[in-house]
């Protein structure tokens, strides 16, 4: 039998203890599997004398975690601090540079750094893995660049923020507001006390950032993922996007075409019959299609501290068995850097809800925009009458291209029974 592979671990909240305790409960199990022990030699939190619901004694504690670096009996630093710069970063560079092998939960490191650090480790000839950092319990990085290795890729999306995902199935269930379903998430703790990385798309972004190289080959981009979040998703418009035969959900897109790679993320409408339509809650789900596989679809739990820790530790496995190869799949010197899209570009069907005060004339203002700008409909509604006497208008375009549609919206937006800025939901059949 070969010799233990010794880790550190860094952070020790959620996803931290779940780590050590998986790796306590299936010990033995572990070690059959690879052959060989795992052993934790070193912990490091801010807080030493808080109970965390396992026995940490056995292991060394560190009040700073950069120290794990400097560590002779230490193969694998294991950061789970979280954070794209600062400690969490200082410690992927030191730990790759003193040629210990690094694993991380980090969605926000990797967007942001995960192609330095690919060249890092390339360098060193150490291992770096990121399993959890995306949909978590799902092994999507492994699925995507290994499983699918044969394939040319074109398309990755999906379901990226089980928060996002938990707010949209709640409200459309309960047909309660945002607001509303947001504070009893928060309750609940399924959402942050600040929920802005979630609700704002951007967790999504960093996740969809990473998906993107590891599908395409590409360096991270993280500045160039379009983001728009779903605070401005209405109960109305899930309801009346069940009358026209769709969801919504919260969707991170990437495509490489030749024009470039397109990334995107924002509430998108799904025919209902669709596998995407039908993740429910908290869970994520991604599909990937390639040119002989056709497409795939994976669904599970994307966060939470069993199925991210499971991720975790199925990376610290890999390395254990000896696997260490290049972080994205291929040569971190030979990540392309893609010519960026812009959402601009983008060309499709659009939901359109206009909350307008209602007043004769103001159908034919709005069709005379749209026409001024050629844009045509397939589907015009009226919706409802409120106390104060506006009513919902609801739109679903024909194909056109998302700059004419802006300028059309900004026309139709300035006009004066318009009550407040137009929603555009972008209708995907994917
Ligand atoms: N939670 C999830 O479901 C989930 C899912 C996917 C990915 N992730 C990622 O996993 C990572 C960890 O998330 P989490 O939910 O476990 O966070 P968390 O519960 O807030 O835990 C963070 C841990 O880091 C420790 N810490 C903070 N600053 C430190 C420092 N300077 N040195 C050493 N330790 C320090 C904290 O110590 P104290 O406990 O002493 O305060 C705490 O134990 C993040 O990158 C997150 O994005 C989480």
């Amino acid at each position: 039998m070969s010799n233990p592979l010794r880790i550190a671990v860094a952070g020790l909240g959620t996803v931290g203890v779940g780590v050590v305790k998986i790796l306590e409960t299936h010990k033995d199990l572990i070690q059959s599997r690879c052959g060989r022990a795992i052993e934790i030699v070193a912990v490091s939190a801010n807080n030493r004398v808080r109970d965390r619901g396992v026995d940490l004694t056995g292991y060394q504690w560190f009040d700073n975690a950069l120290d794990f670096a400097g560590l002779d009996d230490v193969d694998v630093v294991v950061e789970l601090i979280g954070g794209s710069d600062g400690i969490a970063k200082e410690l992927a560079q030191k730990s790759i540079a003193s040629g210990k092998s690094f694993v991380t939960a980090n969605k926000a490191l990797i967007a942001h750094h995960g192609a330095t650090l690919a060249n890092a480790a390339q360098e060193a000839g150490v291992a770096v893995r990121y399993e959890a950092a995306v949909a978590g319990g799902i092994p999507i990085i492994k699925a995507i660049g290994e499983g699918l290795a044969a394939n040319r890729l074109n398309l990755v999306y999906g379901i990226l923020n089980g928060t996002c995902n938990y707010i949209l199935t709640t409200m459309e269930a309960k047909g309660q507001g945002f607001d509303e379903v947001l504070a009893e998430a928060q309750r609940l703790g399924y959402a942050e006390a600040d929920p802005t990385f979630d609700v704002d798309g951007i967790d999504t972004a960093h996740k969809l950032a990473i998906l993107s190289s590891v599908a395409f080959a590409t360096e991270t981009d993280f500045d160039h993922v379009y983001t728009e979040g779903i605070r401005r998703i209405e109960a109305v418009d899930i309801e009346y996007a069940r009358e026209i035969g769709y969801r919504i959900k919260l969707l991170g897109i990437s495509r490489l075409t030749d024009k470039g790679l397109e990334q995107r993320v924002h509430p998108a409408m799904v025919k209902v019959e669709e596998p995407i339509a039908q993740v429910e809650e908290a869970f994520n789900a991604v599909v990937a299609e390639g040119d002989f596989i056709d497409r795939t679809f994976y669904q599970g739990r994307g966060a939470g501290q069993g199925p991210t820790a499971s991720a975790v530790v199925a990376d610290i496995i890999d390395i254990a068995r000896g696997h260490s190869g290049p972080a994205f799949f291929v040569p971190a010197d030979q990540l392309t850097k893609a010519k960026p899209v812009s959402i601009s570009e983008h060309e499709g069907a659009y939901y359109i809800r206009l909350h307008v005060q209602e007043k004769s004339g103001v159908i034919a203002d709005i069709t005379s925009v749209l026409k001024d700008h050629n844009v045509s409909l397939d589907v015009m509604l009226q919706k409802g009458h409120e106390q104060d006497g506006s009513v919902y208008i609801v739109l679903v375009t024909h194909k056109i291209q998302e700059k004419v549609l802006s300028e059309a919206l900004a026309g139709i937006g300035a006009l004066s029974s318009v009550q407040e800025e137009p929603l555009a939901i972008r209708i995907e059949n994917l």
